[in-house]
């Protein structure tokens, strides 16, 4: 297993390694709504994931998968077109091993994006949440089986994945630009379902602000290779039994696909004021 995984990642990183010597400084992962960010990009290059051997891909229709390496505002940024979910049926290791392959490729800052449920009442469908903290105990740690010791600690310490002193200078890059930004704790759940509304109101009783199917494991692989994260939500729903009327991906979408200009401008805003 431990082999298994180490030999993947190594894999990976020399396929990539033989296209492109692009050095990436910012990892991006573009969630629903984000699927047009290479517009924001100076490219330079992109790699399609199943030209990567060993690499996860998604099975959701309609979902491209690719890297994409080039520049925002000067700053190398490789980014995630595309991300494997757990409800795919990919084992966790798998699910994040396109963030710690972007690690291995010596990117030092993570931005998480995400479509998400409000479980916060005073939410409404179009804002976007700040991610302060996570609960993502409902999937297995992406961390399990033998320590990656050439990645991080066996017992990585998680007080404060999302890095606070980032969360700050993101408030404050999206009230300059006059963004509402909104704040709050993302629950991660297996999925591929949504959750009902008893699910709900235990996550709500447990501070979570929103709900999603993706994220958590990825932060928690980034943590322990010691990236620094920050991670935006896009509020697409209200989570199950919040509103009296059911949930579904079109919704989701419909929501991602109105927001998706003033969440371009906030990300790239952000990805702007890190250092090169
Ligand atoms: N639940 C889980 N994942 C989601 C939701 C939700 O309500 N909305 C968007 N992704």
């Amino acid at each position: 297993m431990y082999q298994n995984i180490q030999q993947k990642l190594l894999r990976s990183v020399n396929a990539i390694r033989k296209q492109t010597d692009f050095q990436p400084s910012v990892a991006l992962v573009l969630g629903s709504g984000l699927g047009q960010y290479a517009e924001q990009m100076e490219l330079v290059c992109e790699i399609p994931y199943d030209t990567i051997p060993d690499f996860p891909h998604s099975t959701v229709a309609g979902h491209d998968g690719r890297y994409l390496f080039g520049y925002v505002s000067g700053v190398p940024v490789v980014a995630m077109k595309g991300r494997v979910h757990y409800y795919e049926g990919y084992d966790i290791s798998d699910v994040v091993l396109p963030i710690r392959v972007m690690g291995m490729l010596g990117a030092k800052t993570l931005v998480l994006t995400n479509a998400a449920g409000g479980i916060d009442p005073t939410f409404v469908p179009g804002d976007l949440m700040l991610i302060t903290d996570q609960i993502a105990s409902a999937v297995p740690s992406p961390l399990r089986g033998s320590n990656l010791a050439e990645l991080g600690e066996r017992f990585p310490d998680m007080s404060e994945i999302y890095d606070r002193a980032l969360c700050e200078q993101i408030r404050k890059t999206a009230s300059e630009l006059g963004i509402a930004l909104r704040g709050g704790v993302y629950v991660q759940t297996a999925g591929p379902n949504y959750e009902t509304p008893a699910e709900i109101r235990s996550y709500r009783v447990a501070g979570a602000s929103a709900v999603g199917m993706s994220t958590g494991c990825e932060a928690i692989a980034a943590k322990h290779m010691g990236m620094r994260i920050c991670g935006i939500s896009c509020i697409t729903n209200m989570a199950a039994g919040i509103l009296d009327q059911p949930l579904n991906h079109e919704e989701v979408q419909e929501v991602a696909d109105r927001v998706r200009h003033t969440f371009q401008k906030l990300v790239t805003a952000v990805i702007g004021q890190l250092e090169r």
